[in-house]
């Protein structure tokens, strides 16, 4: 493989920098290209949906899979000609979770800390304190097929947390979970915020929205935009909406809201105008003028859906 250095400069402080990195496949290019920082102590999102690069580009993060192009730097080493030592500083959360379901949350850590090489001793104190920092006190005796999906993932991000790595990998951690197991796994990934470099993937857009520090938007294979949630909604700050919720919508007077504003949504009871500069007294007015009965009425920030549309031109179909 010919040696490619990017013009970017190696800044050995950064968790993670990737270099023009890209993984082909045949004629297929899954990840082109790819130039990212990481911050240490940064909780970084790849945003994207299915099919975009972003368990290829955790794999190679990981040396489980080599670049066809580029490289990159984890902690300052060469993923390319020091993946042994990249191995030992990082931990990973696969997409489909590795676990041994016949063994219990207490033995499956074990396990894994003893192929890290750490003492027995240790091992057991390690992932005794892993099992109350992922909420697993209560089954940590009891076999893992029994889980739910969003034990078995608590479970997988402290297999990921073992060997007390710089930087962890969690490639959608919360993926076919349901919104509430979603949401109690964001609390315990929000309490390694800080501690840990965390880079992970999602197709959820709040999750990325509620949890990371910077988000990077990906799409087939390429970064689209990167930023915070912040400058990524302000891609769209002139954009404003007007939601309203009304009684009394008829047909006409919707047909007649829909016949004065380019952009409207309707969702039950619900009236969405959007658009620039938007006048809300004028907007309010004119629904009530069709028959309308106003219940609530207000101004909505521009939301991340909104920046991913327009940055990437489509919707995110989870
Ligand atoms: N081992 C492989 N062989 C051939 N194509 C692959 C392989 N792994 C991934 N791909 C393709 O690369 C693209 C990116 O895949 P992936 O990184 O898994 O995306 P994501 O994790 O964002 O869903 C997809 O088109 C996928 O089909
Ligand atoms: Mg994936």
């Amino acid at each position: 493989m010919p040696e490619h250095r990017s013009s970017r400069e190696a800044d050995k402080s950064l968790a993670v920098q990737t270099f023009d990195l890209g993984r082909s496949f045949g004629s297929l290019i899954a990840v082109d290209c790819l130039n990212i920082d990481i911050k240490q102590g940064e909780l970084f999102a790849l945003l994207g949906p299915n099919g975009s690069g972003k368990t290829t580009t955790i794999n190679m993060l990981c040396c489980l899979l080599k670049p066809t192009r580029g490289t990159a730097n984890v902690m300052g080493l060469d993923i390319n000609r020091e993946a042994h030592s990249v191995k030992a500083l990082i931990g990973i959360s696969p997409q489909d979770t590795t676990l041994s379901e016949h063994l219990s949350p207490l033995e499956n850590l074990e396990l894994m800390a003893r192929l890290n090489n750490m003492e027995a001793k240790k091992a057991r104190k390690y992932s005794a304190d892993l099992v109350e920092v992922m909420g697993l006190q209560e089954r940590a005796k009891d076999q893992v097929r029994r889980f739910s999906g969003g034990m078995k993932r608590r479970l997988s991000i402290a297999m990921s947390l073992i060997s007390d790595p710089a930087v962890v990998f969690l490639d959608e951690p919360t993926l076919g979970l349901d919104p509430q197991a979603r949401r109690a796994l964001w609390d315990y990934i929000g309490n390694l915020k800080g501690e840990k470099t965390i880079l992970l993937t999602t197709h959820y857009m709040e999750e990325a929205d509620y949890l990371a520090d910077r988000i990077g938007i990906i799409d087939a294979g390429k970064i689209a935009a990167l930023g915070t949630a912040m400058e990524l909604k302000a891609e769209v700050v002139d954009r404003q909406t007007v939601v309203i919720n009304a009684w009394n919508l008829t047909v006409a007077s919707l047909d007649a809201i829909k016949g004065r504003y380019p952009e409207v949504k309707v969702n039950g009871g619900q009236v969405s105008v959007a658009g620039k500069d938007l006048d809300f007294k004028e907007i309010t007015d004119f629904v009530h003028s069709t028959g309308a009965i106003i219940r609530s009425a207000y101004f909505k920030e521009p939301s991340l859906e909104e920046a991913y549309l327009k940055i990437t031109g489509k919707e995110l179909v989870a």
